[in-house]
This record gives C-alpha cells, structure tokens and sequence, in this order.
C-alpha cells in the first residue's frame, strides 16, 4: 500500500543573527492510512516545525533543502502551488493547534468558521453546510448545537473552543488529522475528554493521525506508533506499545521517570532531566542528548548514533550507542557510578543517580505493569498498550 505521508531526510531551518538554526535536522518519517503516530519531545525539540513543514504552512524565513522529501498521497508537497495548496488543507490534511483562542476567528461566529471550508472544499450549499454544520457539533459533544453556531469564539469554554476546532478539522473529512499539543491550555479532565474524542472519531473515520504532545502518557493507548524528537532528530521510534514495554533511548527513559504514574502515592517526587537541549545553532558533534545522559561514555561524544533498528523487533528503533535495558547500557552506567561521572562530564551524584542499590532499571527487570497519568483508558488499549514503566522507574 502506498504510504499516506513519506518524509526523507528532511531539514528545516531559519536564518538567525548567530547562524543557522536547524529546528528539524535529518528527520524520516513513514505514514500508513489510518495508521496513528505519537509524536514526543521537551519543548523546542522541533515537533511544531515539523508539522509545519508538512502543512507547508512555514513561515517565509524557513528554508528546507530541494533534496529533503515531503510527499503526500504520492504528491510532492512543497511543489504544489499556493492556490493547490490551499485545497489540501481541509479534504487532505488539518490541523487542530494548541490554542482555539489564536486559531478561532473572534469576529466570526462558529457556524461561519465552520461551515466556510465545506462550502469552498465541498462546494456545499448555505442549508446543507449548516446541517452539517449542526451534525458535527453533535459529534464532538456540542450540546445545544443550533445556538452555538449563532456564537462567537469568546462565548464559549477553553474546552468547547477545542471541540469546535476539532469539526473544523474534521468537517471536510481529512485523510490526516494533525494535532499539535491540542490539549496543553485546557485543565487535566478536560485534556482527558478531548483526547478520548479525537481517538474515537478518528477511529470511526478511519483517518490518519499525528499526535503532538511533550507527554508520553498522551500518546500511550491512542497511536500506533510513537516517535521521540529530541533536538530536531528522531531518537527512538517504534510501535507505541514496544517503546512502552522496552524502552531503549536513554532520553525516553528520562522522560519516563519525569512522568506522574497512577498507581504511585500522589507526593512521590518526579525525576527532572538534568541540564537543558542543546542549543540548535551550535549542537554538539556527537550524540546531542550526551551531556544530559546517564548512560553516557566517551564514544558518544563523537559522531551521532544512527536510528538503527532493534536485532529482535525491526520496527523498534533507536539512537544510542548503549541503550537502556541491554547488557551494554548496564556495563555503561557501572562504569560511569564508579567513576562517579559519565563519560560526557554529568556528575552523577548531583543528578541523584550516582549511588544505591541498581534499581529495577539497571538490572534489567522487566517490572510490574504500571500505567502512566494521562494515558488512554479503554481497558483492551490499556491491556495492550500498558506501560512497563518499572523498567525505567525503578
Ligand atoms: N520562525 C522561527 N524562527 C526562528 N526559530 C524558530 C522559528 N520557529 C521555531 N523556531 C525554533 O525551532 C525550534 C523548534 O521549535 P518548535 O518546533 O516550535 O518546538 P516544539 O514544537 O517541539 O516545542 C526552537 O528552537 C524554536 O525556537
Ligand atoms: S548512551 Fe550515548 S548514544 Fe546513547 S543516548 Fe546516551 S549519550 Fe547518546
Ligand atoms: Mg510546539
């Protein structure tokens, strides 16, 4: 089957007065139809961007090399004229941002903002846009949908504002959904509705989606597949559920750690990453997460890892020349407790990992099922997606 979305070696970067930033720096990247991708990563690690440049919708300094790929549905997306482009945002690709406020127009009421992209894509009449208008406000949980088209953005919840994003979206049946940290401004049991509903009516319409959040509990039972940016690159990219259970990147396991799991007691301290992302107008030569890695050694220092695939799961990749859970990461951090620093120069000790009994982690159990805060909750996703986190918790 041809792939819905095909990106090769994909570069996106902007001019700034100390150089060139590359906020996406050699980034590949495969969709199937339908198929649901978790896209993950601390804040400026390029996930925006990226989005961004398969929209096409970057800003005018951006630069993308004429060698770096990005096709859709077999099209050449940076090829197409603006005006073609234009019909490919609504019936191909949408896009749901984090904030309604600034995506919503606040001079306009909801049933226009609504109802405009069907009938331009659609060509749909006055009455029959408004009807569908109506349907899809139902769909997303709209009570009271005939008023609401009659509204503008301000009289409406944060969260009724997403649902309205959402039939925007959806309205013109996208064969890609993209939501770029949807949920970010909205309280935690709204985020929680909003993402069951974008799982579900993605389910029922048999769309693509790519799922944006800085969250790895976000992404756990609702996407496929899951990758983790870090600095403009992929470091671990994998069925949703392996990445879960063996987890390989020394930074997914990091933001593993920092994550609130359901079953801990509620005052259990989250472990913070030390140091901060490298600065993308200088990285550093080798691996860019070795000045923050626990794992780190001198090796690591000198040219970046490839995504190499995992010998036993293929479709489980990562970039780490001593990956968490293997008998080499293990050796790797030993050696670095005993010296008390890694081979990157992080003083161990001061990050709370220098000393102590191997945690579960280190010897490589497999741990007890855990389920991180925030992760889908239909039982069968649950049961298969369910995280492992013991592995890297301890
Ligand atoms: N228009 C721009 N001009 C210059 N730098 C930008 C621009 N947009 C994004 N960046 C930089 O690109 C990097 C990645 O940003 P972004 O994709 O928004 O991160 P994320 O969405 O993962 O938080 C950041 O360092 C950010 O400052
Ligand atoms: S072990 Fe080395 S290669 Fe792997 S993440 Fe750490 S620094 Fe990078
Ligand atoms: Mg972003």
């Amino acid at each position: 089957m041809q792939d819905l979305l095909d990106v090769e070696g994909l570069v996106t970067s902007f001019p700034t007065p100390r150089g060139e930033l590359r906020a996406v720096d050699g980034l590949s990247l495969r969709l199937a139809p339908g198929e649901a991708l978790g896209v993950v990563g601390e804040s400026g690690s390029g996930k925006s961007v990226l989005v961004r440049t398969i929209m096409n919708l970057l800003p005018r300094n951006a630069r993308v090399p004429p060698e770096a790929r990005v096709r859709f549905a077999g099209r050449d997306v940076r090829a197409l004229p603006r005006a073609e482009a234009r019909h490919f945002w609504g019936p191909q690709m949408a896009m749901v941002f984090q904030d309604p406020m600034t995506s919503l127009n606040p001079v306009r009421t909801i049933g226009r903002q609504l109802t405009e992209p069907m009938r331009y894509h659609l060509r749909l009449g006055r009455r029959a846009a408004r009807d569908r208008a109506t349907e899809l406000l139902t769909q997303v949980g709209i009570g009271e949908p005939e008023r609401r088209l009659d509204q503008y953005p301000h009289e409406l919840s944060g969260g009724m504002r997403q649902r309205v994003m959402i039939a925007i979206a959806l309205s013109c049946s996208p064969k890609l959904l993209i939501a770029d940290e949807p949920t970010t401004a909205l309280d935690v049991t709204v985020q929680k509705e909003i993402l069951d509903l974008l799982t579900r009516l993605r389910r029922e319409m048999g769309m693509a989606m790519i799922l944006i959040s800085h969250d790895l509990g976000v992404v756990s039972g609702r996407t496929d597949r899951t990758m983790v940016m870090y600095a403009g690159r992929a470091v671990e990219v994998g069925p949703t559920a392996a990445l879960f259970a063996r987890t390989r990147h020394p930074y997914t396991a990091a933001l593993l750690r920092s994550m609130p799991l359901i079953d801990q007691p509620s005052h259990t301290p989250l472990e913070v990453i030390p140091g901060s992302p490298p600065d993308l107008v200088a990285p550093p030569a080798g691996c860019r997460f070795a000045p923050r890695c626990r794992n780190a050694q001198e090796g690591c220092l000198v040219a970046p890892p490839p995504l190499d695939p995992d010998p036993d799961e293929p479709r489980h990749r990562y970039a780490c020349l001593y990956p968490v859970g293997t008998e080499r990461g293990r050796q790797a951090l030993a050696e670095n407790r005993a010296r008390r620093r890694t081979g990157a120069g992080l003083d161990l000790a001061a990050v709370g990992a220098g000393a102590g009994k191997l945690r579960s982690e280190e010897r490589g159990d497999e741990g007890g099922a855990r389920q991180p805060l925030g992760a889908a909750s239909e039982r069968s996703e649950r049961d298969q997606h369910s995280a492992r986190v013991d592995e890297v918790t301890g």
